[in-house]
């Protein structure tokens, strides 16, 4: 398979005005990551070596997008949406430079798996000259239909243009194709716009096959991948859809979800067998959890490295640039940002750690404050190994506490702390003998003088 080449399309040039957004539909996220985004990511998996998408006119941050994703994929624009077969000759040009497989793939359909992309490249290389992926579905609504005879694709009808009876047919379009690179230019062009929406319609590219006696062919594809994304309901339903599989394979891959649906997991979360997860937890963007980790219930990560044996929560925040060490414990409430923590290290309450190293073994008590922030700049807190930080410090930053410093409890620290030593930033205690006593009688006496 991998000697073959192959030119996959991606259209995405459609405005998506029923989701009733801004931004172009392909843009909105399922797992954080853009729509096109996905179906990019399965097209690499899949082995496709030349990858085009056509945009509209008015998409340019679609476009950097793009060329953010697959820096060498080629962009087209489809100046006027005249449908989706006059949207893949806008990549005429890359069209024009041979290719053994061609794929035309959908922008806002994003669960489709490289897997499944790889069986319509192997029908094409067993002989087939167009393949169509469909899927069987209750509710057909909205999608082309496939019409077949006798185990052959004989055309596909748009819900529009489709009678009563074809209307019945649970067989749908996914809108992903196959073309042998020998014949996709001349099937494309060859379509027309005689249809109830006087647009170019991709899916005539069958019956047009047909005629030519080509060989074409539909493979099965499931529901779940196959879906579109037209509306803000089937997006959200998509989401559901990915939020399962992502968990699914969690747990196969040796995960402990205790209450798998209501965990959220980012497209690119990854969690090493025998972690154990809470219930409601959501991974953010980025976050590594190494094996034999524990995150605890109500916890929230972004852009975060937990290393292993390390437990999280309940109720923690890590935020970008955490990295926390072995066996570390970031505990109820504590909030972590652009800081790393040494094997050991331990925030078990109640603190905010940002900007911030933490040395192996140091414990930082309840109501810890590094202020990282003066309204204009960030800076830096370090804290040696075997440190002990008392509860309720603010450390005021930039600020160095040695090896085995200890901060008393309730200090501000706005001074460096050399190595061993002690530091004491509060106002000294004054204790005056009987005198809560006397105070309480004085007080009493007011008040019995007033009634
Ligand atoms: C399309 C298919 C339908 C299939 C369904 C699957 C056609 C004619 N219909 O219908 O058979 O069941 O998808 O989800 O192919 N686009 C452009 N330029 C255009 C028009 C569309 O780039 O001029 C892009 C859109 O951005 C979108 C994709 O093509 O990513 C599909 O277009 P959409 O309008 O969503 O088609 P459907 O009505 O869903
Ligand atoms: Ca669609």
């Amino acid at each position: 398979m991998t000697a073959r080449s192959c030119l996959s399309i991606i259209l995405a040039a459609g405005l998506g005005t029923r989701m009733k957004s801004d931004l172009p539909k392909v843009m909105h996220e399922i797992g954080g990551l853009p729509l096109v985004g996905h179906v990019l990511k399965a097209l690499q998996n899949a082995g496709s070596d030349r990858i085009s998408t056509v945009t509209g006119p008015d998409m340019p941050a679609l476009e950097n997008l793009v060329h953010e994703l697959v820096p060498t994929a080629r962009c087209y624009v489809q100046s006027e949406r005249l449908g989706t077969a006059h949207a893949a000759l806008a990549a005429k040009a890359s069209l024009e430079i041979p290719a053994d497989d061609v794929l035309v793939l959908f922008g806002d359909t994003p669960l489709v798996t490289s897997r499944t992309i790889s069986t319509v490249r192997q029908a094409l290389q067993n002989g087939a000259d167009l393949v169509v992926l469909g899927f069987e579905t209750k509710s057909p609504t909205g999608y082309g239909r496939l019409l077949a005879k006798e185990g052959r694709l004989v055309a596909i009808r748009e819900e529009k243009d489709a009678s009563e009876a074809e209307r019945q047919i649970t067989f749908c379009n996914s809108g992903i194709m196959g073309f042998s690179g020998k014949h996709a230019l001349s099937l494309l062009t060859a379509i027309g716009n005689e249809n109830a929406n006087g647009e170019f319609y991709l899916t005539d590219a069958v019956e047009i096959a047909n005629k030519r006696g080509l060989t074409v062919a539909a493979v099965r594809g499931t529901e779940v991948e196959t879906q579109g994304i037209n509306t803000r309901v089937q997006l959200a339903s998509c989401e559901n859809d990915f939020q399962r599989r992502m968990r699914l394979e969690a747990m196969e891959s040796g995960v402990s979800l205790q209450a798998p649906h209501t965990v959220f997991f980012s497209h690119d979360t990854v969690l090493e067998p025998d972690v154990t997860v809470e219930p409601n937890v959501v991974f953010g963007l980025g976050v590594r959890v190494t094996t034999g980790a524990k995150i605890r219930a109500f916890s929230h990560l972004e852009g975060a490295q937990v290393g292993s044996g390390a437990v999280v929560g309940p109720y923690a925040r890590l935020r970008p640039g955490t990295v926390l060490g072995a066996d570390t414990r970031v505990g109820n409430f504590v909030e972590v940002k652009n800081a790393t923590f040494g094997s050991g290290a331990k925030a078990n309450h109640l603190s905010y750690v940002g900007d911030a190293s933490v040395g192996s073994k140091s414990n930082i008590g309840a109501g810890t404050i590094t202020c990282n922030y003066d309204g204009y700049l960030k800076h830096r807190t370090e804290i040696g190994a075997g440190s002990f930080v008392g509860s309720n410090s603010t450390l005021v930053a930039p600020v160095k506490l040695g090896n085995g410093t200890f901060v008393a409890a309730g200090s501000v620290i706005t001074d460096d702390v050399q190595r061993d030593s002690l530091a004491l930033g509060r106002s000294k205690q004054v204790v005056k003998e009987g005198k809560a006593k006397r105070l309480r009688e004085k007080l009493k006496a007011a008040k019995d003088s007033k009634s």
